[in-house]
């Protein structure tokens, strides 16, 4: 029997999507899963593309179907799993064989594997698009030695998805966990950028008094402008859903408590440790969390009664305040992860990036053209001072202001917007009060400060205290 191309290890829901996509591409492939009953049953139900798939029941069995040097995917979930999975595979595998962590990977653990002096070659590699990415075209970033990578590049590049014009979204980001650490930023990105859906969507609910329905057709319509993008396209499409047990819009009986798997999290911790401001990313992390915290909000609504009031905001002021907290957020990222490259001494193509996100992962959207563009012209600018988004923001920020003014002021939560706009505020201001904190560390530690005229005095007279 012909061997197989490459090996996938881990049939859940992304794995086995993967593996069929692979599969559809031409690419012979050999898969295993923990337990034997879950592989023959995805074999069972490969249909055309079963011929291209190798069953296997034991690691040494999928080891031998794959052609040397081999390379093999790991869909397990992140953490301990990953390690125990190379420990398993290493007897089994060559210095030239090469495994590849497709899973949610903390950077930090990537980075940890890659230094570990593996047995094997390894690589880290990102992979956004949920489901349906996974089997028929996800984005991939990827991490490692770049000969490991370019081995692997035909195959990802194959079953990724394509931009527009034609380029497939499967790039190499950087050494070791150059890949996760970019694809944990995206999935800070995917937070903000919900978060910031679900507070508009939240003014329209209580402070407009609009139905589901309604704010579905706001999304879709929104979706044909400068917010083109996934998030809002299947925003739109769950407001306009019923629940098929009651009837009722399906959002009206949904608990609206978050969940979270950490990649969020990780962007925030990260940020801190860059000292990179990604504030509008930290709120959406923080508010998933108050969201979880049903009780509290509960007994806090009876305390304090904070039902949020009607508001007077026109729908394009809600579209363009939307437009300017997904250009701060966006800029926001990708200042992160040029902090990050500088960091942790990565080439990291911020233009590149931005490309591989125009299609395939979750926050692709129409703007990542342009901001591949404004990253191209200068990828240490902030991205909310190239001409192009200076100029969009310009226009859309007086509603940012209005819609975050009126809804704080209603008692409506408004925690990614309202901070996008506090980060802009500072953003633009030259003289700011950092003056008072510099003073206040003076007068309690003397840290001593700068002076405005650069003379060489740097303590106050505050010695006397
Ligand atoms: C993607 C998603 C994907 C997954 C997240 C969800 O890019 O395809 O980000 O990786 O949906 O892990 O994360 P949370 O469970 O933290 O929301």
């Amino acid at each position: 029997m012909t061997k197989a191309e490459i090996g996938l290890i881990g049939l859940g829901t992304m794995g086995a999507a993967l593996a069929l996509n692979i599969a559809e591409k031409g690419f012979p492939i050999a898969v295993w899963n923990r337990t034997a009953e879950v592989t023959r049953r995805f074999h069972a139900q490969a249909g055309a593309l079963a011929d291209r798939v190798i069953p296997t029941e034991s690691l040494a069995e999928l080891v031998a179907a794959i052609a040397p040097p081999r390379a093999i995917i790991l869909m397990v979930p992140a953490g301990p799993a990953v390690d125990d999975q190379i420990a398993a595979l290493a007897p089994l595998l060559g210095p030239e064989d090469l495994v590849i962590d497709a899973g949610n990977a903390n950077f930090h653990d990537t980075n940890r594997r890659a230094a570990a002096g593996l047995p094997m070659r390894f690589l880290g590699m990102g992979v956004s698009g949920g489901e349906e990415g996974a089997r028929h075209g996800p984005a991939i970033m990827g991490g490692g030695a770049r000969a490991d990578w370019d081995r692997i590049a035909p195959v990802m590049q194959a079953i990724a998805a394509r931009a527009e014009d034609g380029t497939p979204c499967a790039t190499w980001m950087g050494e070791a966990g150059a890949g996760h650490f970019v694809k944990t930023v995206h999935n800070g990105i995917e937070y903000a950028d919900m978060q910031m859906i679900a507070e508009v969507y939240g003014l329209m609910r209580d402070g407009l008094g609009m139905p589901a329905a309604a704010i579905g057709e706001t999304f879709a319509g929104w979706n044909r402008g400068a917010l083109k993008s996934y998030l809002v396209e299947i925003s739109a499409a769950v407001a306009a859903a019923s629940d098929p047990l009651t009837g009722a819009p399906m959002l009206d009986v949904i608990l609206d408590a978050a969940g979270q798997k950490g990649t969020g999290r990780w962007t925030a911790i990260e940020a801190q440790h860059l000292a990179a401001p990604i504030p509008v990313i930290e709120a959406a992390v923080m508010a998933r969390n108050v969201s979880a915290r049903i009780d509290e909000r509960k007994a806090g609504e009876a305390r304090f009664a904070a039902a949020p009031q009607a508001l007077e905001l026109a729908l394009p002021e809600l579209e363009a305040a939307l437009i300017a907290g997904k250009i701060l957020c966006y800029a926001q990222g990708f200042a992160m992860i040029e902090a990050a490259g500088r960091a942790f001494g990565w080439q990291l193509d911020l233009p590149g990036i931005a490309r591989v996100w125009r299609a395939g992962c979750i926050i692709r959207s129409a703007m990542l053209n342009n901001m591949a563009t404004a990253l191209a012209e200068d990828p240490s600018r902030n991205l909310a001072l190239a001409p192009f988004f200076a100029e969009k923001l310009e226009t859309a920020m007086p509603a940012l202001r209005a819609v975050v003014a009126q809804g704080v002021l209603h008692g409506h939560a408004l925690p990614a917007l309202a901070s996008g706009l506090g980060w802009f505020d500072m953003m633009r201001t030259g003289r700011g009060t950092a003056n008072m904190i510099q003073a206040q560390r003076d007068f309690f530690g003397a840290h001593g400060f700068d002076r405005l005229d650069g003379r060489d005095s740097h303590h106050g007279p505050w010695a006397a205290k």
